[in-house]
Formats: structure tokens, C-alpha cells, sequence
């Protein structure tokens, strides 16, 4: 049964986060095998502008504007995190000057598994332990039996459970970080 979890939910999971970690190295190579890491400062902005595009969705949801289609927010919610996530990553590089801006991009880091826990994992693989169950039960399988077969599956579940729960006070800490190191660098580059 593990197995099944395992590849029918993790894995895809798996993959979409592989792709951010591998795009986020391709692009910092990228950037340094051009000659361009300049511009990788300056890819903070659009990533940030595309994460709080994304909040758009959340406003919808709260029900602080009325207008527009959920589904359609919520897809592009995932989207523009994804890749405003992507650019802060690229971003970031692998400079290590300051801790601040390190600890916006952990918290980003545990925002960004935190939603694609709660959109890839929760729902099917509570859906995946529900069939299994039925299924179970159909060929007559004890109720402890069938307990004792879905334990691990259950655990994980559980376990996922928790990241969803995650998502919004780490957005808050995420977001008092990154507000943090903007505004010290708008300071230093006199914007502000
Ligand atoms: C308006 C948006 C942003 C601007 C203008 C901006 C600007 C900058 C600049 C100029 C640096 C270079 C500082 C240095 O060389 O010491 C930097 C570094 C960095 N930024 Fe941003 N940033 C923005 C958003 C973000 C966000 C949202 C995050 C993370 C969640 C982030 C994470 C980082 C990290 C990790 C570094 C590397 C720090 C280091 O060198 O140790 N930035 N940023």
C-alpha cells in the first residue's frame, strides 16, 4: 500500500519540487556563466510582485474582494507562487552575505512544500486511504485488520495534515522577513 502512496502522489510531488530546485540551479548557472548575476538582484522584484499577485487569490477567498472566478485565482495562485518562488530562488543565488533575506527564504522554502502538500498530497492520498479502505472492507477484511494494513498510510496522512496547517503563519513570518530585508535595501539604494 505504501508503495502505491508513494507513487501515485508523492512521487508527483516529488517531481514538481525537484523542478524548482533544478530550474533555480539552472538559472543561477545560467545567470553566472553569462556574466549576468546583476540581474539576478534585480529578480527579486518581479518574483515578489508575482507572490503577491498570487495573494490575489487569498483576498478572493476571505472574501475581501467579490469579484472573480475562485478556480481560476486558486490555479493562478499556484502558478504565480511557483514561479515568483522560482525567481526569488534565483535570486538569492548562492551568496551569503546577510541572514535576514536567508531566513525570508527559508520561510519561503517551507510556504512554498506547505502549499503543494495541501494542493498535491492532502486531498488524494486522503481520497487513495478512503478506497483502500472500501476495498478492504468489500472482501471482508476485519475492521482492525484493515486498520493495522492502512497504518502507515493513515501516519503519513496525519503527517500531512499538519504542513497544510503551516501555510498561513509561515506566510505571515515569510512575509515580515522578506518586508524586512526590501526595505533595508530600498534604504540602501536610496529609494526610500
Ligand atoms: C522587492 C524585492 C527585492 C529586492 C529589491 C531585493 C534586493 C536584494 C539585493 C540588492 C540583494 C543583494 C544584497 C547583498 O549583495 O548583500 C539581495 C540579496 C538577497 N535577497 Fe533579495 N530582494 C527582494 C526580495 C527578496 C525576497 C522576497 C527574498 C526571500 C524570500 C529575498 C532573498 C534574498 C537573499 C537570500 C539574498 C542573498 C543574501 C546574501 O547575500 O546573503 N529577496 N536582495
Amino acid at each position: 500500500m505504501e508503495k502505491s502512496l508513494w507513487r501515485r502522489h508523492i512521487l508527483p510531488f516529488s517531481v514538481l519540487l525537484g523542478l524548482l530546485a533544478a530550474a533555480a540551479l539552472a538559472g543561477d548557472y545560467v545567470l553566472h556563466r553569462f556574466n549576468l548575476v546583476w540581474v539576478g538582484r534585480y529578480l527579486g522584484i518581479p518574483g515578489t510582485l508575482l507572490i503577491v499577485l498570487s495573494l490575489v487569490y487569498s483576498l478572493r477567498k476571505r472574501k475581501v474582494i467579490s469579484r472573480g472566478n475562485p478556480k481560476y485565482l486558486l490555479t493562478l495562485h499556484e502558478f504565480a507562487s511557483w514561479l515568483g518562488s522560482l525567481m526569488v530562488l534565483i535570486h538569492a543565488g548562492v551568496h551569503f552575505n546577510a541572514i535576514l533575506p536567508w531566513l525570508a527564504t527559508i520561510a519561503m522554502g517551507v510556504n512554498v512544500v506547505s502549499g503543494m502538500v495541501g494542493k498535491l498530497l492532502l486531498d488524494r492520498s486522503r481520497r487513495h486511504l478512503q478506497e483502500q479502505r472500501e476495498h478492504f472492507q468489500l472482501r471482508g477484511v476485519s475492521r482492525p485488520e484493515v486498520e493495522q494494513a492502512l497504518f502507515w498510510d493513515a501516519v503519513t496522512i496525519d503527517a500531512m495534515s499538519r504542513w497544510r496547517k503551516v501555510h498561513i503563519p509561515i506566510f505571515i513570518v515569510f512575509a515580515v522577513l522578506s518586508l524586512g530585508h526590501i526595505i533595508s535595501i530600498f534604504l540602501f539604494w536610496g529609494w526610500i
